[in-house]
């Protein structure tokens, strides 16, 4: 059984992450999706409402939910994935500002943990510039981005923003 961990804020889930989804489960068995639990961050969704949301899209994607655990972590990456028996990290790449920091993670995960390998997938390029910050600066100011997210985030990012 092939396992990846997908670990990221998702506040909230976007199509440039479902499309990285889509592709890594043509890759791995199961992945889950592991919400980053950190309340210095001052989200927009809880933990519980990004993990719902991210529940949600996998069923719009019309993907098997048994191939698809979300949860939520804190603390190191790596202990996480131990914790699940997972040695592979998935994380998407877009464009190359997306590089740097992706190589100094992965980096640091591998001196954390050797055993532990982080797979990138190239972002659909129709999502190559979607971030959830951009979103939910766009969707604060009016701007529509229903096409950018998935149905359901689409729905709450208009309930939370009070939107539209
Ligand atoms: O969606 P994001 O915010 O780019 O995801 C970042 C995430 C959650 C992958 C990263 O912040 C993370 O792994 N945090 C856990 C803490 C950790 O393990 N840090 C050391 C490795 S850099």
């Amino acid at each position: 059984m092939r396992v990846a961990v997908y670990p990221g804020s998702f506040d909230p889930i976007t199509r440039g992450h479902t499309s990285i989804l889509k592709s890594g489960l043509v890759a791995f068995d199961r992945i889950v999706m592991a919400v980053l639990h950190n309340p210095r961050k001052n989200p927009l969704f809880t933990v519980e409402e990004r993990k719902e949301l991210i529940r949600e899209s996998v069923v719009e994607m019309g993907e098997d939910p048994s191939r698809v655990e979300v949860d939520a972590f804190e603390g190191l990456l790596v202990d996480y994935c131990r914790h699940k028996n997972a040695r592979v990290v998935l994380r998407g790449l877009r464009a190359v500002a997306d590089f740097e920091y992706e190589l100094q993670m992965a980096n640091m995960n591998r001196h954390l943990n050797e055993n532990i390998e982080t797979v990138f997938i190239m972002a659909d390029d129709a999502y190559f510039y979607v971030s959830s910050n951009l979103i939910k600066e766009a969707a604060r100011l009016g701007g529509d981005v229903d096409a950018l997210v998935p149905g359901p985030v689409a729905k709450q990012l208009r309930e939370k923003l009070g939107t539209k």
